[in-house]
This record gives structure tokens, C-alpha cells and sequence, in this order.
């Protein structure tokens, strides 16, 4: 496994691979990120995996500072999983004097996360293309947690005319529902034993759906009283939004996007299913 920092030793890299295929990642990696590992490796015959903690897609209040880190862990599992290259940049390498660029991607990044976090997915953005013209991967990985980030790529890569593949794993969940997230690790022992009701909340109103329910607000209202069960957390938002725009319904219909986050302490968690 070669462990490259410069963008100039990426390149010099590329080209002994045929076809490649890339998971960005922001390192302090779980059992999401490995199976999108796995299935780059088994679709494109080798992989490349960025670890990269991009500033640019926090705000001043978010958890940039605290955002854990562990590259020799990482670096230890990447190779266990046969990683060809791994990219591990500092933001001096991909953010140079100078640096002055970014990608606005439009409608679709400005609702849910992007009204609660202005700037993320322009700096998402701005650092997939990146990352993707450095590695220039034959399909990229990124995983259905981060629903609205992967929507937001898609557009970019189409809207662009970037040369790849965007394809998205499912949710890796923990035995007892909860997405799996680099984030989970900030979540005291209470905090972790009430996270939880997140999944159930979503898959109960996925379970309402099922069973003829199309009033988008009553599945709302469904995960919005099923959090409330849970007194160390608080609801960001529920949404049931058109799979495609991302804009919110008032009819529930297959392939609607049925998304919240929640705040559990200093933490913020996010996840969905997909209706149908
Ligand atoms: O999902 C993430 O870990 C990050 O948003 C990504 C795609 C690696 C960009 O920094």
C-alpha cells in the first residue's frame, strides 16, 4: 500500500492502475467506510482512499479542532483490506497560498444540512472535485448516510462533466440501529445508549408508509414523538423530502427521502431512509 501526501505522487501513482476506484474519506474510519472499500476494490480492481479532514466544511462552531483522528489505525485497516493508495494531504498541500476557488452546487445543496450549515457543501464540494481531478478515480464511493452530500455530488459530477462513476453504499448500521458515524465516538455512555431511537423513529415512519400512510407531516409527527421519547435528544429536524429535489412534500410517495438530525449533548447525528 502506497501512503502518498503530495498530489504530484498521486499522479505519478495513477498511472500504474487501469481502473481505480476512490472512497473520500475524513480518516477515523468504521465499517462504512470498509465496505465501500471492498466494493471499490471488487469493482474497479484496486482502491484509493483519501484521508483528508477538510477544513473548509466546518463552520467556525463546528467540531474541526476535536474531529477525531487515528492514521496509524486507519492506515492499519486500509492495509488489512488490501488498499492499493492511500492520500493523506496536509491542507497546505490541498489548500496553497493563494487558494481562492470554490464549487457552488445550487437547489439541492441548500435545504436540510445546507440551511443548517451554510458553507458545507460548497466546501464538500470544492474538495470532492479536488480530490477527484488529484486521484481521477473510474468510480468514486461515498455512502447513503450522507444522503444529501452524495445528491450534491451527483449534480456537481454531472453539471461538470466529470469522468466517473459516483456510486453510493448502504447505511452500515450498528446491531442496535445506529449509522454507523466517526461522530459515534463522541457519544458519552447515555448518550450512546439513547442514540438509537434515531433509527427507530425512521424506520417506524418508514413502517407507517408501508402500511398505506401518505401524509408526509403525520410521518413527521411520527418521528418527531418517537425522538421525544428519548429526553437527551433533540430534534434539528424531521424532514420527508422529494428523493430528487430534496424539497419537503405533503404526499409520501416511493423514493421519497425520509431524513433527520438530532443533537445528543455536544453532538450531531444525522440519518434517513428512502421510502419504498
Ligand atoms: O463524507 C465525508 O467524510 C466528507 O464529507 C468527504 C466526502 C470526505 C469530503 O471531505
Amino acid at each position: 500500500m502506497q501512503v502518498l501526501t503530495t498530489i504530484a505522487a498521486v499522479r505519478a501513482a495513477r498511472a500504474a492502475f487501469p481502473a481505480l476506484g476512490l472512497v473520500p474519506t475524513m480518516g477515523f474510519l468504521h465499517a462504512g467506510h470498509m465496505s465501500l472499500v471492498a466494493r471499490a476494490r471488487v469493482e474497479c480492481g484496486a482502491a484509493a482512499v483519501s484521508i483528508f479532514v477538510n477544513p473548509t466544511q466546518f463552520a467556525a462552531d463546528e467540531d474541526l479542532s476535536r474531529y477525531p483522528r487515528d492514521m496509524p489505525r486507519d492506515l492499519a485497516m486500509l492495509e488489512a483490506a488490501g488498499v492499493d493508495l492511500v492520500f493523506a494531504p496536509d491542507p497546505a498541500e490541498v489548500y496553497p497560498p493563494g487558494y481562492a476557488s470554490r464549487i457552488e452546487v445550487g437547489p439541492v445543496a441548500e435545504p436540510l444540512e445546507g440551511a443548517r450549515r451554510p458553507g458545507h457543501f460548497a466546501g464538500v464540494a470544492t474538495v470532492v472535485a479536488k480530490l477527484f481531478n488529484i486521484v481521477q478515480p473510474t468510480r468514486a464511493y461515498f455512502g447513503q448516510k450522507d444522503a444529501q452530500q452524495v445528491a450534491v455530488i451527483r449534480r456537481m459530477a454531472r453539471d461538470l462533466d466529470m469522468p466517473l462513476d459516483v456510486v453510493v453504499g448502504a447505511t452500515v448500521r450498528e446491531p442496535d440501529g445506529l449509522a454507523m458515524s466517526s461522530r459515534n465516538v463522541y457519544l458519552s455512555p447515555a448518550e450512546r445508549a439513547a442514540a438509537p431511537v434515531l433509527y427507530r423513529a425512521l424506520d417506524g415512519a418508514r413502517a407507517l408508509f408501508a402500511r398505506g400512510e401518505r401524509d408526509a407531516e403525520a410521518l413527521r409527527r411520527h418521528m418527531r414523538a418517537a425522538i421525544a421519547t428519548e429526553p437527551a435528544v433533540e430534534v434539528d429536524y424531521v424532514s420527508v423530502a422529494d428523493g430528487a429535489s430534496l424539497r419537503e412534500v405533503e404526499r409520501a410517495g416511493a423514493g421519497c427521502l425520509v431524513s433527520l438530525a438530532a443533537r445528543l449533548g455536544r453532538t450531531r447525528l444525522i440519518d434517513n431512509v428512502v421510502l419504498g
